[in-house]
């Protein structure tokens, strides 16, 4: 059996007060018995959020890092400064990273790969642009940054990665994928994850499905047989993300 995992994904939303603000609204009120529930924060507010979340199983993540140990990279955060802040989750490949900061499919493995070895919690998205859906060739694109982005990720790292499905046409327009689209990409994320590894990895890695999941549509999207729960921008940000989490 899968646990699903629920994760916030605040994006370039909210100080360090409004985090106080947010966490002690959400705090609790989401529960964590089913679902594993993830905040992942701007860097900045990791170490004000971990203080907030004292006592509580939520978790913390940031929404990116850089592959090198340290040194002269200017503006960037190491996986062990996350770690050491205290935070556990980190996102990998977010098309906002992809599209906006030029990240490519060579830096998204080199940071797949640091993720696990450093001992992070990688969640890898992945999805396709609106065009590549209109034309149909989705599934080949996004088997593409599947397998780059696992390239030389042993089995057991492989198990421990979250792979959250993102279509671009879906994120923060409002248009969900249906159910059936979301779980037809899920499901044949998971017969690749089986190509590259085995049966095992292939039923017990978890798949999130995001772009516009909401209170509304969160339980039949996560009733579905191979999507293991969802990556939540704009509701992550309001008291709706507690009915998300509590979605069953
Ligand atoms: P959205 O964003 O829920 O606002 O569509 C999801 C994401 O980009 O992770």
């Amino acid at each position: 059996m899968r646990k699903k995992i629920v994760a916030g994904n605040w994006k370039m939303n909210m100080t360090v007060s409004e985090t106080k603000d947010l966490i002690a609204k959400l705090k609790d009120k989401c529960s964590t018995n089913d679902v594993d529930v993830v905040f992942v924060v701007p860097s900045i507010d990791v170490t004000t959020a971990k203080e907030c979340l004292k006592g509580t199983n939520i978790k913390l993540g940031t929404q990116n890092f850089y592959y090198e140990d340290k040194g002269a990279f200017t503006g960037e955060i190491s996986a062990k400064m996350i770690l050491d802040a205290g935070a556990e989750y980190v996102i990998i490949g977010h098309s906002e990273r992809r599209n906006i900061f030029k990240e490519d499919d060579a830096m998204i493995n080199k940071k797949l790969l640091k993720a696990h070895s450093s001992g992070l919690k990688p969640i890898l998205c992945c999805g396709e642009s609106l065009e590549l859906r209109e034309k149909g060739t989705y599934k080949d694109f996004i088997e593409k940054q599947i397998k780059s982005a696992f390239e030389n990720v042993s089995e057991s790292d492989a198990l421990n990665t979250v792979i959250a499905y993102e279509p671009i046409w879906a994120i923060g327009t409002g248009k969900t994928a249906t159910s059936d689209e979301a779980e037809e990409v899920c499901k044949f994320i998971r017969e690749i994850i089986g190509k590259l590894y085995n049966d095992n990895v292939k039923s017990n890695i978890r798949i999130q499905y995001g772009g516009s999941v909401n209170a509304g549509n969160a339980r039949e999207l996560f009733e579905k047989e191979d999507i293991d729960g969802g990556l939540v921008g704009g509701a992550s940000l309001k008291e709706e993300f507690i009915n998300i989490v509590n979605y069953k």
